[in-house]
């Protein structure tokens, strides 16, 4: 039985994977470059399902078109989902995602922009370009016998903390579910502030983690602190962060997310007057490393995301529970399917 999807936010660099398994498994997509929001819905029509990203709005107004159009799935090519309306969804579109395509992607991405920052190759890179073989500023610092705060030890956190130990870092690690085989010490998220030199995020964009650093994190962090996020934008306050560079609070930050990035990241602007001041600003400080949002980019992970998407779709279509589905939590011992090992709804 053949499936159309539609997918959106698409880009050169997602095409040739999504043909390939979709083909051997029967699924054919049309490619959108344009994001899901509520003006761009009416694209989804006469499909099956949408494919959508992190930066595609799947809001109740949309959610509510979509089924009233028949579409009847939304395929999440990423791990997290705070852009969905999950509880919205709920009886009417069934949402999968893929939980992990290469956690070692992002956390070996995390060590680039560290090593990067604390050894100024990005000053060098340029500087040498210029046949400048000067020193004067490029001094650094070792990682080893540094201490690292890692929020969040799931796949990515994990990784990056076996990293870190292989740079021979102390670890101290903070999750609100820590886990039972952890080599590496837990402490309070505020022991985490005060005690690291660098702080790495690793942990989703939830209610309760949403400007995880803020004002009132900077009263707390160690002097010169070097802040790492490759997870959501929203975990960090900006104008807070900003506000702790020019304190000299925040010594360095690596951004691979931005708090207001879908305006923006994976397109180029380079020539037009970017309206976000914080975002300039951030950018205009020398020991700020902006990527956009591209920690997740190597050829291992388009290839593991267009698979486990494809497989998904493809378990959704034969009726089959999806073990990447989605559901909203109905907190329902009783009644909730998904504790039951079957489909949402
Ligand atoms: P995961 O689900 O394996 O781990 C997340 C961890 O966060 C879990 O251990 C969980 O217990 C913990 N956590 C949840 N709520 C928490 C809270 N309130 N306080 C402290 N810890 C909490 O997820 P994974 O695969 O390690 O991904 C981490 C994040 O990385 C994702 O949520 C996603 O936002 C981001 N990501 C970024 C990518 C990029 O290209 N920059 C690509 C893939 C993921």
């Amino acid at each position: 039985m053949g499936m159309n999807i539609a997918f959106f936010d698409a880009k050169d660099y997602d095409i040739p994977a999504f043909e390939r398994y979709g083909k051997e498994n029967g699924i054919s997509f049309k490619f959108y470059e344009t994001k899901l929001d509520a003006d761009t819905t009416e694209l989804a029509r006469g499909f099956d399902g949408v494919c959508v990203f992190v930066n595609d709005t799947v809001s109740a107004p949309v959610i509510d078109k979509l089924y009233g159009m028949g579409v009847k799935y939304i395929a999440l090519r990423c791990a997290g989902y705070n852009n969905v309306d999950l509880k919205h969804c709920f009886q009417k579109l069934h949402v999968v995602r893929v939980p992990a395509y290469s956690p070692y992607a992002v956390a070996e991405h995390t060590m680039a922009m560290l090593l990067t920052s604390v050894r100024r190759i990005h000053k060098a890179y340029n500087r040498t370009r210029e046949f400048n073989f000067s020193l004067n500023g490029l001094t650094g610092f070792d990682l080893h016998g540094k201490t690292v705060g890692v929020v969040g030890t799931g796949k990515i956190g994990s990784i990056f903390i076996d990293i870190c130990k292989g740079f021979g870092m102390n670890i101290l690690a903070y999750d609100k579910f820590p886990r039972q085989d952890a080599d590496f010490p837990y402490v309070s998220l505020d022991e985490i502030f005060e005690r690291s030199d660098i702080i790495s995020l690793h942990l989703p964009l939830f209610e309760d983690t949403y400007h995880l650093i803020d004002r009132e994190a900077l009263k707390k962090l160690k002097k010169g602190v070097i802040i790492l996020n490759t997870s959501r934008g929203a975990l960090i306050d900006s104008e807070a962060l900003l506000e702790g560079i020019k304190q000299r609070i925040i010594g360095a930050a690596c951004l691979d997310v931005y708090e207001e990035e879908s305006e923006l990241f994976f397109e180029d602007f380079s020539g037009h007057i970017i309206a976000d001041d914080t975002l300039a600003r951030l950018l205009s400080m020398p020991n700020v490393i902006v990527t956009s949002h591209q920690a997740f980019l190597t050829e291992e992970a388009l290839s593991n995301i267009a698979e486990t998407t494809v497989e998904n779709l493809t378990e959704l279509r034969d009726g089959k529970v999806c073990r990447n589905e989605l559901c909203y939590d109905c907190g329902n011992m009783e009644e909730c399917k998904k504790k039951r090992k079957e489909r949402c709804f």
